[in-house]
């Protein structure tokens, strides 16, 4: 990027509960980066955008936060903006096996541990969110006992779970997502690091029949429980399946249609975030 190139920042305040969501439509919108604060009873999220995507970036979050938003924009020198929204992300240590960290916040690595770099872009996951990691300590788990499998990452987003489980020993990795600029990064990260991920633009469905054997799912729960029975089919006999991205609250229900399906938790690991929001991850198999 020119130094000279304008920036500005546009800053809003939004319910806490939105400022996910707002940061991912001012990504699509042209931001280059988001930094969030802890307002008063708000969150607020500051978005540097290159001066031109500016407007685009505004509208998208004032479309997030809703009528009567407060939203401003100011010019910024770029030399001023991009440390500040780095501050937040540092090396993730998953476990004495894995280390995932953007490529600014160098990691020494323990004998034997590797490493996932994953550059923070458009693509949701660098790790920094309580659900990837979750995911990541639950594939590291059933790695560290069974590698060498295929492996499905649906939802990839920046293809961080299954770059890692390449990285952890599986011998090949699909991965798809509904965003276009996700399957695309997925694989751009996978080259990246040195490995290769078959990743597409859909869902589930426009996969051709297969199982593998272990399927990751980082969504929401919204998005993940209509898909619940579509990602289970596609476990391998001996394989397994880890969810995450559901709320702690949420276990019971999951747990009683994998177990109508033969499954079993194996592994629950659940993280409290500063935003009070109780994820939770599990890992299954027959
Ligand atoms: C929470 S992000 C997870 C990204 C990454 N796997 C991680 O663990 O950090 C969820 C991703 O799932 C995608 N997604 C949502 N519903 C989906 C579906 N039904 N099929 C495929 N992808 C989906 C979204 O576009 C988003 O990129």
């Amino acid at each position: 990027m020119p130094a000279s190139r304008p920036f500005e920042c546009v800053r809003v305040e939004i319910d806490p509960e939105r400022a996910e969501w707002a940061s991912a439509e001012a990504f699509e919108a042209g931001a280059a980066g988001v930094e969030e604060r802890d307002g008063e009873g708000c969150t607020i999220l500051l978005a540097y955008a290159p001066a031109e995507a500016a407007a685009a970036v505004e509208a998208a979050l004032r479309a997030v936060a809703g009528e009567g938003a407060v939203a401003t924009r100011e010019r910024v020198t770029p030399r001023d903006w991009p440390e500040t929204w780095k501050q937040g992300l540092r090396p993730l240590v998953v476990s004495p096996r894995l280390v995932v960290r953007p490529e600014f916040a160098a990691c020494e690595l323990a004998p034997g541990q590797r490493e996932v770099v994953i550059e923070p872009r458009q693509a949701f996951g660098t790790g920094a969110h309580g659900s990837t990691a979750l995911a990541l300590a639950l594939l590291d788990e059933r790695l560290a006992a069974a590698a060498g499998g295929r492996v499905l990452d649906v939802g990839c987003g920046s293809g961080v779970l299954a770059i890692a489980a390449l990285a952890l020993g599986a011998r090949r990795a699909v991965a798809c997502d509904l965003d276009p600029i996700a399957a695309r990064e997925t694989r751009e990260n996978a080259i990246r690091n040195g490995h290769s991920v078959a990743s597409f633009a859909g869902s589930l469905d426009a996969l051709a029949s297969g199982r593998f054997d272990l399927v990751v799912a980082n969504l929401i729960s919204s998005e993940l429980l209509p898909i619940l029975d579509a990602l289970v089919d596609r476990v391998a006999a001996d394989g397994a399946i880890v969810l995450s991205g559901l709320l702690l609250p949420e276990r019971a229900g999951v747990e009683a249609r994998l177990a109508a399906r033969g499954l079993s938790i194996r592994a629950a690991r659940d993280e409290l975030d500063a935003r009070g929001d109780h994820w939770l991850g599990l890992m299954a198999s027959r």
